[in-house]
């Protein structure tokens, strides 16, 4: 079944939960639409897995087209949903819509995620004005890390509590079709998700979601530093690439590899030929004379 806008709402509707991933390859996109993920975010995290930075905040929109045309051509069925970078928005509506507008015709991307609550609400409706879906993201939104002094759980006072639910109103006011609640306590977001219409997609905010997201390294266990508590490792490629890695540098020093079986094979007669000639005087000439000429 292809995932829309539409299927994604009615999904909440029927009380069905929605998976969501982030991805940035093609090979990736591939697996990921295979094993029946609903829909995959082209996260900004890519700075940081992808990329390398310490945060999102270097990322650019060329970077995020980068991958996520990479991406959609993996997929069939899954929605595919592109994270506005840092000062791609922030500055103007003009902005916003610009560059919304790149990641959908050059990112191939069916709808772009923004972070901030009511402080965005201006971008988001020009940008759903343009007939572009828009994704929120409230709660702990990683390019605020400098204002919000850290990756922190956000939402744990009346104060705070009542802004996150006052933001994600805002969100599906302005015309939201989906929200992203990230790091905020699970009895918050059940409470945001049942007062919400559209569907409310958690990372780090607990099971009352009505869909959950996470970094595919993350879950995969690709990472063998820092775990942060609402990642559950699914498998353990990390430690498995590590072993293939060592497994093959091995082999190569060993001449284990490659083996037999994974060579070519040429005429016995046709390799002699080209022996004979090789060894003839006027062959080995006109080498020297293709390196004098080089
Ligand atoms: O960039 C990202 O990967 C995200 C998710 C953490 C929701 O925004």
């Amino acid at each position: 079944m292809k995932n829309t806008v539409t299927s994604l709402q009615e999904m909440k509707q029927r009380g069905e939960k929605i998976s969501m991933l982030t991805c940035y390859d093609y090979s990736t996109a591939c697996l990921m639409e295979e094993a029946g993920i609903n829909a995959i975010l082209i996260g900004d995290s890519l700075g940081m897995t992808m990329m390398g930075y310490s945060d999102t905040l270097p990322v650019t929109v060329d970077d995020i087209i980068h991958h996520c045309a990479s991406v959609s051509r993996g997929l069939k069925d899954t929605f595919l949903v592109a994270d506005m970078p840092f000062m791609s928005y922030q500055t103007s509506v003009y902005d916003a819509v610009k560059n919304a507008g790149r990641l959908v015709k050059e990112g191939h991307a069916q709808a772009v995620k923004l972070e901030g609550g009511a402080s965005v609400c201006q971008q988001i409706k020009a940008i759903v004005n343009a007939d572009i879906p828009v994704v929120a993201h409230i709660g702990l939104t990683p390019q605020s890390i400098n204002a919000f002094g850290g990756f922190k759980v956000q939402g744990k006072n009346i104060e705070r509590a009542l802004q996150i639910l006052e933001d994600a109103k805002a969100v599906e006011e302005a015309g939201a079709f989906m929200v992203t609640l990230e790091c905020v306590p699970e009895e918050l977001a059940t409470l945001i998700s049942k007062e919400l219409t559209i569907p409310t997609i958690g990372i780090g905010a607990g099971n009352g979601c009505d869909g959950q997201v996470l970094v595919y390294q993350d879950m995969l266990g690709m990472f063998s530093g820092f775990k942060p508590k609402f990642v559950k490792h699914f498998a353990n490629i990390g430690e498995e690439m590590k072993r293939a890695f060592s497994q093959y540098d091995a082999e190569v020093k060993s001449k284990a590899f490659p083996a037999e079986e994974h060579n070519f094979k040429i005429d016995p007669e046709v390799m002699a030929a080209v022996e004979s000639a090789a060894s003839t005087k006027e062959f080995k000439l006109s080498l020297d004379y293709e390196t004098e000429l080089a």
